[in-house]
């Protein structure tokens, strides 16, 4: 029983979720996808390898990761159908306010495209997509941390910079 549950929330998770595809100048086809399951044979953890640090995830803790996502939290991917490769990711998380009369606010994280392919509007493409989902949920803005080098890139995506970024680190 226990089995075939598993069977169909990976079905499901694998085939039911939102797809969009375009095609470049060469004709290669992508695919812009919420993340899942199958993208981790497709090089998923190895790009979010170029961002940081990753450690060690199998394909059973990715599956918790992937099956505890709720819709407040939202990972983006592009694929590149024709080599079955994961080139392009970032994540939205939308929080609930009390103030601004319960509003919502877009965290845009761990944006990345894979350095055999960048300079090629590819992170552009998945910022856009993450904000104008924080849009569509109903966020008053939507914010992200970034280092110094990466302002330029976030300028060209229509942000703009505010405050300063501070951490504890544990
Ligand atoms: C930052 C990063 C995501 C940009 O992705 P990308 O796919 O190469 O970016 P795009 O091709 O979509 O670039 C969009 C625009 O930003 C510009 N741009 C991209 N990176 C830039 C940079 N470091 N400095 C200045 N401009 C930059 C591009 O030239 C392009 O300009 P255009 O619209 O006028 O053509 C990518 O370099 C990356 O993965 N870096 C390593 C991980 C990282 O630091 N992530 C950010 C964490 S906050």
């Amino acid at each position: 029983m226990k089995v075939a549950i598993l069977s169909l929330l990976i079905f499901f998770n694998t085939f039911s979720v939102y797809e969009e595809r375009f095609v470049d100048g060469n004709g290669v086809t992508y695919s812009l996808h919420h993340l899942h399951v199958g993208d981790y044979k497709k090089g998923y953890i190895e790009l979010l390898g170029q961002l940081t640090e990753c450690g060690q995830i199998n394909f059973s803790k990715f599956c918790l990761f992937r099956y505890g996502l709720n819709p407040q939290h939202i990972v983006l991917v592009i694929e590149n159908c024709d080599q079955g490769k994961i080139i392009a990711t970032g994540t939205v998380l939308i929080e609930p306010k009390l103030i601004h009369s319960g509003r919502l606010v877009g965290h845009i994280e761990d944006i990345v495209t894979d350095e055999s392919v960048r300079g090629h509007g590819f992170g552009k493409n998945i910022v856009l997509k993450l904000a104008q989902y924080a849009k569509v949920a109903g966020c008053y803005k939507v914010i992200l941390d970034c280092k110094a080098e990466n302002v330029p890139f976030y300028e060209k995506c229509g942000f703009t910079v505010k405050g300063s970024e501070m951490e504890i680190r544990f």
